[in-house]
């Protein structure tokens, strides 16, 4: 009786904090406090990511596909981040317990580290280990509803030179980095379960020096990317959304000189 309740404090580390509001209970990962289209709940949860108390990244949930439909977050310079956390599931998406668990916790809207064993496809990060700020803030990635499944020659592939690309990109930033990936779910399942994303996709605004520059880019799991200024990324997901707009930041960072993700060698 004794040890559960100091169990659940040793592993109490990461949670996702349940919010009606990012923009306002979560602030601080959107340019301008500006965040990207919020689908309505209860099927889209707003979950401020925290470790140990600090919230590190903004994530919308889409607990129907289980999977997230954006992680949004801020860069300010590269950190040498070991991947090396557990996975963690957040129990608030379906019960009241205040603390993260590793397993046996409700699971109905949520994906576990089962729905992807043999399904032939990896978790994909969105909020990624490469552009984390600390190391708790790379540990704090570790959370499924962070993740998606994605082709493993993608994640390999493609997506590492989305991410390596964006590594680079943002070194020209003279401020902080604000950056949004996201999926689209697609027509597939793991486990009968868990929406296999037809799309991966990111954007990132950010000052260099006087100007305000960005740029985005998205990719077919598995096929080619295509890198795309603000808006024009923002009209490829609204028809795949089939939303009636979607938004990725605020005007001054759909308006901002274009400075593509995966820039020359
Ligand atoms: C990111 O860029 C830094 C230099 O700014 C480099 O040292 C590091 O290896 C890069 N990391 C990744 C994951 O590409």
């Amino acid at each position: 009786m004794f040890f559960l309740p100091v169990m659940l404090l040793l592993l109490s580390g990461a949670s996702a904090r349940f919010v009606l509001d990012f923009q306002r209970q979560c602030s601080g990962f959107f340019h301008h406090n500006i965040p990207p289209t919020v689908f309505p709940a209860p099927r889209y949860t707003q979950l401020c990511q925290t470790l140990n108390n600090v919230d590190h990244y903004a994530t919308l949930y889409d607990t129907k596909n289980k999977i997230p439909v954006y992680s949004a977050y801020v860069f300010t310079g590269w950190v040498d981040c070991k991947k090396d956390s557990d996975w963690y599931i957040e129990p608030q998406l379906k019960s009241t317990i205040p603390n993260m668990a590793l397993e046996g916790i409700p699971l109905q809207l949520q994906a576990s580290n089962r729905d992807y064993q043999d399904s032939g496809f990896v978790k994909g990060l969105l909020a990624p280990v490469s552009l984390a700020n600390s190391q708790q803030c790379a540990d704090a990635t570790f959370t499924l509803t962070n993740a998606a499944p994605q082709d493993p020659s993608f994640n390999s592939g493609k997506w590492k030179v989305v991410e390596s690309g964006m590594n680079k990109t943002l070194s020209q930033c003279t401020g902080p980095a604000y950056i949004v990936t996201g999926v689209v779910p697609g027509v597939q399942t793991i486990n009968n379960r868990v929406n296999v994303p037809s799309h991966f996709w990111t954007a990132y605004c950010c000052q260099r020096n006087a100007l305000l520059i960005s740029g985005g880019v998205i990719g077919g799991n598995k096929e080619d990317l295509r890198p795309a200024h603000v808006r024009q990324l923002e009209t490829y997901l609204t028809n795949l959304y089939g939303v009636g707009y979607f938004s990725l930041f605020d005007s001054n960072c759909k308006d901002a000189l274009y400075v593509p993700v995966l820039g020359k060698d």
